[in-house]
C-alpha cells in the first residue's frame, strides 16, 4: 500500500464538465481497463514494458493530444500520464483508440498520488504542460508547482533526466522559475533565449495552448536532474 503523503492541493477545478458521449462512454468501459494504473501499490514499470527505452509522465494531459502525440513519435517509451478531468481521459482514450498506441498507461487521478507509487529515479522525461495558472493572488496556492510536488518529481527523474514546464501565462512562468531554479537537483538548461522562447523541436501544441488564453506567448522551461548541490 503506497501512503498518500499530501494535503488536499486543489489544482484541479472541474472532474466532469459535459456529458461523456457514448462511443467515449464506452471506451472507459473496454480501453481504460487495460491501461489504467494502480497507485495504491508501488508501480512496477518494468512490467508494463519491459523493452521500454524510456520512460515519461504527462501531468495534467487535458484531452491527450500531447501525450498521443509523444507515444506515437516514440513507440520505444512508455508514456504514462495523469489527469482527473474525466472529459479529457475520454479524449485521450478516443486518440490512444485512433492511434492503436500500445506504449501509454494512464492514472484517471492526481498525479501526486502517481508520483508516489513511482520507484526513485525511474522517470527520463516529464512534462507539465500549460497547467491551470490560478491567475488569482488568493489562489496561488493551488497552483501545480509546489515545493512538494517539485521534490516529488526530482525524486523520481533519473540523473540527467528532463522536466519540461510550459505556460502563456507571465505570472506563472516567474512564479515556477523562482521554485524550480531555487530546487536541489534541477539544473535550467537554457543558454539563449530561444531556448525558452521557442517551442522545443519535439513538442506537440496542446488543445490549452491553442485557446491563447494566456497574457504571453508560451514559454517553454527545460530542468536537467542534476545531483544535488
Ligand atoms: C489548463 S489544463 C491543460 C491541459 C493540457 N496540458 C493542455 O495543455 O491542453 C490543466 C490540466 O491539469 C489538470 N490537473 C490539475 N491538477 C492536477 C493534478 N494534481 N494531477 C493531474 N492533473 C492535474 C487539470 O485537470 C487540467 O486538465
Amino acid at each position: 500500500m503506497v501512503q498518500q503523503p499530501h494535503g488536499p492541493l486543489r489544482s484541479f477545478g472541474r472532474i466532469k464538465a459535459r456529458p461523456i458521449k457514448s462511443r467515449q462512454a464506452s471506451l472507459f468501459q473496454t480501453l481504460l481497463p487495460t491501461i489504467a494504473l494502480d497507485p495504491s501499490q508501488p508501480i512496477d514499470l518494468l512490467a508494463l514494458k519491459p523493452d521500454a527505452a524510456e520512460v515519461w509522465l504527462e501531468i495534467g494531459f487535458g484531452g491527450g493530444e500531447h501525450l498521443a502525440a509523444q507515444a506515437t513519435a516514440r513507440p520505444d517509451v512508455l508514456a504514462l500520464g495523469a489527469e482527473p478531468f474525466l472529459n479529457g481521459v475520454a479524449s485521450a482514450l478516443r486518440h490512444i483508440e485512433a492511434a492503436s498506441l500500445s506504449n501509454v498507461r494512464l492514472h484517471t487521478g492526481d498525479a501526486r498520488d502517481l508520483l508516489a507509487a513511482l520507484p526513485e529515479a525511474s522517470l527520463d522525461r516529464v512534462f507539465i504542460l500549460f497547467p491551470d495558472p490560478w491567475p488569482k493572488l488568493r489562489h496561488h496556492k493551488r497552483r501545480l508547482i509546489q515545493p512538494d510536488l517539485v521534490a516529488e518529481v526530482v525524486r523520481v527523474l533519473k540523473p540527467q533526466g528532463r522536466l519540461r514546464f510550459a505556460t502563456d501565462w507571465a505570472d506563472y512562468a516567474n512564479w515556477t522559475l523562482e521554485r524550480l531554479t531555487g530546487a536541489p537537483g534541477l539544473t535550467w538548461m537554457a543558454q539563449r533565449a530561444d531556448d525558452w522562447r521557442l517551442p522545443p523541436a519535439d513538442h506537440a501544441p496542446t488543445r490549452y495552448q491553442a485557446k491563447k488564453l494566456g497574457d504571453i506567448a508560451p514559454v517553454y522551461l527545460e530542468f536537467e536532474r542534476t545531483p544535488a548541490a
